[in-house]
């Protein structure tokens, strides 16, 4: 039980990703604390992972929410160890394409929310010395994937962030990392699979390892990350990207 004791926050709680970050940190004996503005999805997510977890339903691009969630995370158990800044998802479309409101949209979902909740959270973290974060950031802000600049101006945030903080933050054992994936295999992608959308074909044809990546390979680099033994890992976005970009 390597997360025994800890208690994890994990935002997109109710997502693919957010999911199997969860079912891992769990099953390793975090607490957990999930959030989502998604209230049907995350009740189904907390249900399926865990009777005990702190389920939090708001827009966490707003301060006030993400104060409230790791406020509330804080009550019931005490501290935050780890957090996972999974909110997100993109408006993904050329930039002709999008409007303001979708471009907004974007920046709100990836980056407000990675600021306000790790803002929220810090101060817990500083207080015993001890931290753990995470955000899921993208690989295609590495490859320049089509149709990808507006989602990756907000992603491109997500992993600038971490580097500053982990410098910010490496007087205490506090690491701040990104992990960035490829497309992943979410039940979105396998529909539009089905549905012969040529934009998966075309964006799993940029992956040398020719598919989509399992939300649980993603989850397991994750998971890594939280553990004690990273402690010198801060400051680095990982990809998980059967190989899209290298080194
Ligand atoms: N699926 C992919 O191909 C892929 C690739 C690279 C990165 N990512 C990133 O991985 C993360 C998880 O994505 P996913 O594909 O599992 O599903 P997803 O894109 O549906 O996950 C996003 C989750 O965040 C929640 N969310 C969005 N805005 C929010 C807000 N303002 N407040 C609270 N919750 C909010 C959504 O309800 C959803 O559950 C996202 O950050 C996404 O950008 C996904």
């Amino acid at each position: 039980m390597r997360f025994d004791g800890k208690t994890a926050l994990v935002t997109g709680g109710a997502s693919p990703i957010g999911q199997a970050v969860a079912r891992r940190l769990a099953a390793g004996g975090a607490n957990l604390a999930l959030a989502d503005i998604n209230s049907e999805a995350l009740e189904a997510v907390g249900a399926a992972i865990s009777p005990d977890a702190l389920l939090s339903v708001g827009d966490l691009s707003d301060e006030a929410v993400a104060n409230d969630f790791v406020q509330s995370a804080i009550k019931r158990f005490g501290q935050v160890d780890i957090l996972v800044n999974n909110a997100g998802g993109g408006v993904i479309e050329w930039t002709p394409d999008h409007t303001a409101t979708t471009i907004r949209q974007t920046i709100d979902r990836n980056l407000w929310t990675t600021i306000w909740t790790t803002r929220a959270a810090l101060p817990s973290m500083v207080e015993n010395d001890y931290g753990r974060i995470v955000n899921i950031g993208a690989d295609s802000v590495r490859n320049g994937l089509f149709m990808h600049a507006i989602y990756n101006a907000a992603k491109g945030g997500v992993h600038a962030i971490a580097s500053g903080l982990a410098r910010e933050y490496a007087r205490y054992d506090i690491t701040v990392n990104v992990v960035a994936p490829c497309m992943v295999l979410t039940p979105q992608v396998i529909a539009a699979k089905k549905a012969g959308l040529p934009i998966v074909a075309e964006m799993e044809a940029v992956i040398p390892k020719g598919r989509s990546a399992d939300p649980d390979e993603v989850a397991s680099m994750v998971s890594y990350l939280c553990l004690d033994e990273a402690r010198f890992v801060t400051g680095q976005v990982i990809s998980v990207n059967g190989g899209s970009t290298m080194q």
